[in-house]
């Protein structure tokens, strides 16, 4: 019988068909050759419509072993290439312990970010909120509200880049947060923020003085607040930023946006207040401004003088990490350091 000679012929041809097999595709490749829709044994099965009936039986046995014998030799061939393919994936994934790691570098945080972080941390646990101002700011906010009206000669001190006439400005000092933040709340609630942020004066760029610094305003509003309670906060700041043994001491100043206005001062952390070159012999280091929010802002800003009173504070963060860090030109700040060089950092305390 013709077709009997067939089945026989490719059974014979699976011999050994197998062994050549190195990889999934080919194994495939294989499988479409002889069981796919146009594969050898699919056709040769197709055939058993033509084998006259007698035959029909021995003829569907024999087609079966030959499928049975492609199928087994096919599963067993897939299941070695699986394994070899674990093994290999094992073999180069392996993970030898005893090699010594790769360091990874991670980044410092600069002197600058340093100070505002550890400021916000004490603040925030105070009760205070961190917010923020534009850095492009009109000069309503950044002046008139605050009391310092066009043609008043605090304004000099502050020589301040206009932007396209007089209405727009680069902010001078983070105090317009200040009235932003009262007309937000329009005359209602308590406040306690604070905004620490960029700011701009068209000054000479020396050792202590550069076009662009840092500034972190504080803002306390309530009833029935005293100097005193400016004062607690301000032994606070000082303690953590210069340590448990700073005292504190507040000047007589001039603000516009602040009366009483004063200079807060720490004892000299270098020589604990006998005089030296640090504190210019006199023992004290102003470190900011800060006073009784003027009742002329208040009222200017929504809130009546006659219900609510609180305090404002402003520090120069450049000038307080200065300090802190034993850096003796702002400029050191702006340039852009190797990580050795802000590494420094990491074994200093806030
Ligand atoms: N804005 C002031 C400055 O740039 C600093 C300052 C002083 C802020 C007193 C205040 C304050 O809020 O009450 O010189």
């Amino acid at each position: 019988m013709i077709h009997i000679e067939k089945v026989k012929e490719l059974m014979s041809e699976l011999n050994g068909l197998f062994e050549e097999i190195r990889n999934k595709n080919e194994l495939e490749t294989l499988k479409a050759e002889y069981m796919g829709k146009n594969g050898k044994i699919t056709l040769l099965n197709q055939m058993i419509k033509e084998i006259p009936n007698e035959d029909k039986k021995e003829f569907g046995m024999q087609v079966n072993e030959l499928k049975n014998k492609f199928n087994s030799e096919f599963a067993k061939v897939a299941q070695e290439l699986e394994e070899a393919e674990i093994n290999e994936k094992l073999n180069s994934e392996a993970i030898d312990v005893s090699l010594p790691g790769t360091k990874i570098e991670v980044g410092n945080a600069h002197p600058i970010e340093r100070i505002i972080e550890s400021l916000e941390a004490l603040l925030m646990s105070m009760g205070y909120d961190v917010i923020e101002g534009p850095e492009v700011e009109k000069d309503l906010y950044n002046f008139e509200l605050l009391n310092l009206p066009k043609g008043h000669p605090a304004r000099d001190a502050q020589d301040t880049f206009y932007i396209k006439g007089e209405e727009y400005l680069l902010r001078s000092q983070t105090s317009p947060v200040q009235a932003r933040c009262m007309l937000a709340h329009e005359g209602k609630d308590p406040i306690r923020i604070i905004c620490p942020g960029k700011t701009y004066r068209r000054d000479e760029d020396d050792a202590t003085h550069s076009h662009q610094f840092t500034q972190m305003e504080g803002l306390l509003i309530d009833t029935g607040i005293t100097l005193g309670d400016l004062k607690g906060t301000f032994e606070e700041i000082a303690k953590m930023l210069f340590g448990k043994s700073r005292s504190t001491r507040f000047r007589p100043s001039f603000y516009p946006f602040t009366e009483p206005s004063v200079e807060m001062d720490i004892s000299c952390f270098n020589c604990n207040g006998k005089g030296c070159n640090i504190c210019k012999g006199t023992g004290w280091i102003t470190v900011g401004g800060a006073g009784m929010v003027n009742p002329i802002v208040l009222r200017n800003c929504g809130y009546d003088p006659n219900k609510w009173n609180g305090f404002a504070f402003g520090f120069g963060i450049e000038r307080l990490a200065m300090l802190k860090y034993g850096i003796n030109d702002v400029r050191t700040f702006y340039i852009n350091h190797d990580i050795k060089t802000l590494k420094q950092f990491d074994r200093r305390e806030y």
